[in-house]
């Protein structure tokens, strides 16, 4: 398989384990919303709507809410990801705003990457606590925190669950009965 330069930075995309303290230029954070801002979503909802949060206090407050999660604490940025429209349900039955919130943050993520930027993804906080601090509506979920930031030290990269483990064709299973998706 051909290897792109996008697949590259997919495969070779680490874990922060620690962020520098170095600011990261307004531009670099323009750019990555702006890429964000280019997903796909659900019936075009759009429903992304993220505040961006720079202030060392204000970012204390919000490290608070997750836990004291060092990356939330040290990351010189960190994005609010939230959905303004929560109503649409999908075909499936399921609500479509968290799958369109972390297509934007994915896409957030990889447009990061190419940037030289580093980012992490927290889900654990307390949504109401986040809310209240960032003046966010009550009926507007919180769906992610994404940190950003230069790199002072990367996690190893995780191992990926083997190509058969995760990818069949045509079929769940294979006709002689063998499952191959675990
Ligand atoms: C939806 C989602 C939620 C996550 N929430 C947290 C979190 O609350 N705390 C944390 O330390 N990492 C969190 N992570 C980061 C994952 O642990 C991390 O992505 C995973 O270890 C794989 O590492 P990688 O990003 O280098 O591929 C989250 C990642 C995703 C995609």
């Amino acid at each position: 398989m051909r290897v792109t330069k996008l697949l590259s930075l997919i495969r070779n995309r680490h874990l922060v384990q620690k962020f520098d303290d170095r600011m990261v230029a307004p531009e670099a954070i323009e750019a990555v919303l702006e890429a964000a801002r280019y997903a796909p979503s659900a019936r075009e909802a759009q429903p992304w709507r993220f505040v961006v949060i720079q202030e060392a206090l204000l970012r204390h407050e919000v490290a608070a809410a997750a836990f004291n999660h060092p990356h939330v604490r040290t990351a010189p940025v960190v994005i609010v990801c939230c959905a303004r429209i929560h109503s649409h349900v999908s075909g499936n039955g399921r609500p479509s705003f968290p799958v369109d919130i972390a297509a934007a943050a994915q896409t957030l993520i990889i447009a990061a990457a190419d940037l030289g930027l580093h980012s992490s993804w927290i889900c654990g906080f307390k949504e109401s606590e986040v809310q209240r601090v960032v003046g966010i509506p009550g009926d507007v979920p919180v769906v992610a925190l994404i940190c950003l930031g230069y790199q002072a030290g990367l996690a190893d990269l995780p191992e990926r669950i083997p190509h058969e483990d995760a990818i069949a064709w045509d079929r769940w299973a294979l006709p002689d009965g063998r499952t191959p998706l675990r």
